[in-house]
């Protein structure tokens, strides 16, 4: 069989990183897979920039219907980010029969359902393990590890941004604008930090969380978000000195009248095991009613953690057209619950 290809949407942070993995680890790769993975096409906006990683130039596109158009290519990964053009690109990309790997969190947790049902009537995979804390395993475990059980609760640091910052003000009194541009220039923030230190982006994620978890259908406007952009140094230190430490959590609990999903900066106690997850990494408490209390734990954000989860997304869509069955861990059989309205 010969090499699989793939097209590639964006090569920014994670764009980078998936390239060099696939190129990087490209034997240990096949060896697993059973088949090579190999990148054709590249779209990005300006096709002339130096990047800072060797490329064929004759890779680089800035016209996506080199990669939408082309039969060779099976695979599309997508680290573009963003809802507009990226969702018409996905869209058509699994309108042509291509499975889809993708790290967009802000997509996934508004248009997961519909894509879902594209992918699903198309016969192709869509995968999203990156759009989640970033390099931890966190998506399968909950579809396919802990699917014997009753999910009560998920309760996380799920955002690297503000953990590096709350990490920063904590333990060297950093200023706020000061860590949040080291956050950016260490490749963690999202195109726009807004939706990073306002709690969006940790929301988008939790919607994602729970929807898997509750079987439901939980989008962005249901939760209940509150960012970090209040909180002081000194109020850190307050906290401190009453041996708290302020993290923000992402929160999602089923209750008997509906689920509950928020996310807001929480003063938690020093001693407790989320208080000790400091700089870029993530944690995520699962709790099931078989299993009890699991816990999930890694880097959240960054140009290779997160290129791992994309990659090994990639070998397991290559999996399943070598199979040729796509969609073994697809999710779209959601029940509509009731979501409780915790107030703005
Ligand atoms: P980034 O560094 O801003 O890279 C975006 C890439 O997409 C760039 O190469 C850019 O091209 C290209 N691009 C954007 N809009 C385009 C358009 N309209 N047409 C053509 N090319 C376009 O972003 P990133 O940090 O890699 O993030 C990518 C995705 O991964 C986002 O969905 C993000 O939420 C998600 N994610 C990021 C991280 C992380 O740690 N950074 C972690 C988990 C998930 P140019 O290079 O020419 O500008
Ligand atoms: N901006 C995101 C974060 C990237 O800081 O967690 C990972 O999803």
């Amino acid at each position: 069989v010969e090499n699989i290809q793939i097209g590639l949407l964006g090569l920014g942070t994670v764009g980078r990183g998936v390239y060099r993995i696939i190129t990087g680890n490209a034997e240990n790769i096949k060896r697993k897979v059973g088949v090579g993975l190999e990148i054709k096409k590249i779209m990005v906006r300006d096709t002339s920039r130096q990047r800072g990683i060797e490329i064929d130039p004759g890779k680089l596109t800035n016209k996506v219907e080199d990669i939408l158009n082309d039969p060779e290519i099976k695979i599309v990964v997508e680290v573009m980010g963003g809802i507009e053009p990226t969702l018409d690109y996905v869209s058509r990309a699994l309108e042509n029969g291509k499975s889809v790997v993708t790290a967009n969190k802000d997509m996934i947790a508004v248009y997961g359902k519909q894509l879902f049902a594209m992918a699903e009537a198309n016969n192709a995979d869509l995968l999203f393990e990156a759009s989640v804390a970033g390099g931890i395993p966190i998506i399968r475990p909950l579809k396919q590890c802990l699917s014997a059980n009753r999910i009560t609760q998920i309760i996380g640091i799920i955002n690297g941004t503000t953990n590096y910052m709350l990490t920063k003000m904590t333990e060297e009194g950093s200023d706020f604008a000061d860590v949040l541009r080291e956050a950016q220039a260490k490749g963690y923030a999202e195109a726009d930090p807004t939706s990073d230190i306002e709690g969006y982006d940790a929301a988008r994620k939790l919607a994602i969380l729970a929807s898997i978890a509750f079987n439901s259908r939980i989008v962005l406007d249901d939760v209940y978000v509150e960012g970090i952009t209040k909180i002081t140094a000194e109020d850190i230190a307050y906290a401190g000195e009453l041996n708290y430490i302020v993290k923000l959590l992402g929160i999602a609990k089923e209750t008997g009248d509906g689920v509950e999903v928020r996310v807001h900066p929480t003063l938690i106690p020093r001693d407790h095991p989320l208080a000790s997850v400091n700089d870029v990494y993530n944690a995520i408490f699962v709790t099931g009613d078989a299993v009890g209390d699991t816990m999930f734990y890694g880097r959240g954000a960054g140009e290779m953690p997160t290129a791992s989860a994309v990659v090994a997304d990639v070998m397991d869509a290559a999996r399943d057209l070598l199979r040729n069955v796509p969609g073994l861990i697809s999710c779209t059989c959601y029940e509509e619950k009731p979501v409780k309205d915790m107030g703005s």
